[in-house]
């Protein structure tokens, strides 16, 4: 089965194509850079870079996967959750594609997607697997029980870990996206200079709004502070959060294995912190690369490669929605 994946929702414009036997056969991503000026991902510019982007991508990514279109077995798109301006450039291109080329569609949640990424990363990984999904977007702690079927047993009640270091690179004067900016600036800095705090709401939420606050108390009292200093405290306080409830979680669910995705799976420290817990538990670990963590449409192929072999499709009709929930399937 060959899948075409498209991903719109935030500021990546992506395409992919997936082969069940060969691979991955092609995996383009457009970043959009029109937003670095504004510390954040600006809608309206984001849809209209969508659309300048979108069809010369396509074309791209089915010539590099030596397909032709009419050799493809559907078309995978992001339906939500996301900006609804960008999603909607790409599922209106899914549906043209599919009702021209008499293809089915099929309509992926955007997490979803992301979680498939470890998929990609590890073929083999053994279920029920512990997944964080942290984003721009999104801080989710989601059982993988089978592919398919999900249970989320926490989320941010705030902002996402993503921006939590969007924002905290905006108040450090550093660029956009800020967890890179955070990465980079914290080498040279002393992670142990701030004790930020470190929320654990109960049970399995997460709550960056008082980190972010702390940030700007502490710049506020601290004019004279080092930026390399507060950048590598703030992040050893966001990958603690982080680790913390990955590993808890883990234990707690006795699960063979962990993965990270998303974004924010891209930081060193996080990888670094989790792998070698990991290593120490017995528990495997899964990082999809930084192309698969960022988004990208390969996870969203795979994850329309999966449902259509069970016979999934969706409707022509299907919407753009901006905060579906993540379907949790049904056990078989
Ligand atoms: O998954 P993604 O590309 O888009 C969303 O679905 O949101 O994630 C983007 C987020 C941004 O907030 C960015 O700052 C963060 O991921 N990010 C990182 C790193 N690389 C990207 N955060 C921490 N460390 C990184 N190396
Ligand atoms: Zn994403």
């Amino acid at each position: 089965m060959r899948i075409l994946g498209i991903e719109t929702s935030c500021d990546e414009t992506a395409v992919a194509v997936w082969d069940d036997q060969k691979g991955l056969l092609s995996n383009i991503v457009a970043s959009q850079a029109e937003h670095s000026e504004f510390g954040g991902v600006v809608p309206e510019l984001a849809s209209r870079a969508h659309l300048r982007k979108i069809i010369p991508l396509l074309a791209r990514s089915l010539s590099e996967a030596g397909v032709e279109p009419e050799e493809l077995d559907g078309v995978a798109v992001t339906y939500g959750p996301g900006l609804i301006g960008s999603i909607m450039v790409g599922l209106s291109v899914a549906k043209a594609l599919a009702l021209g080329l008499g293809l089915p569609l099929i309509g992926v949640h955007h997490i979803e997607a992301h979680i498939f990424s470890s998929l990609l990363q590890d073929p083999e990984v053994p279920l029920p697997l512990m997944t964080l999904v942290a984003s721009g977007g999104h801080t989710e702690l989601v059982l993988v029980e089978e592919w398919g079927c999900y249970r989320v047993l926490g989320r941010t009640r705030d902002d996402a870990a993503g921006e939590a270091f969007d924002k905290g690179a905006k108040m450090l004067g550093l660029g956009y996206p800020g967890g890179p900016e955070i990465e980079r600036t914290a080498l040279g800095g002393d992670p142990e200079a701030v004790n930020f705090p470190r929320p654990l709401p109960p049970g399995w939420d997460f709550s960056f709004s008082g980190l972010k606050t702390a940030v700007l108390y502490y710049l506020e009292e601290h004019p004279d502070a080092r930026v390399p200093d507060v950048a590598a405290s703030f992040q050893r306080a966001v990958v603690d959060v982080l680790y913390r409830r990955l590993t808890s979680a883990a234990s707690a669910y006795r699960v063979p294995s962990v993965a990270v995705v998303g974004g924010v799976a891209a930081n060193r420290k996080l990888r670094e912190r989790v792998s070698s817990w990991a290593e120490s538990s017995g528990i495997r670990a899964v990082f999809p690369s930084p192309v698969l963590c960022t988004d990208n449409a390969a996870m969203v192929a795979r994850a329309g490669s999966f449902h259509l072999s069970l016979g999934e499709a969706s409707d022509l009709s299907l919407a753009a929605e901006p905060r579906p929930p993540l379907p949790e399937g049904r056990k078989t």
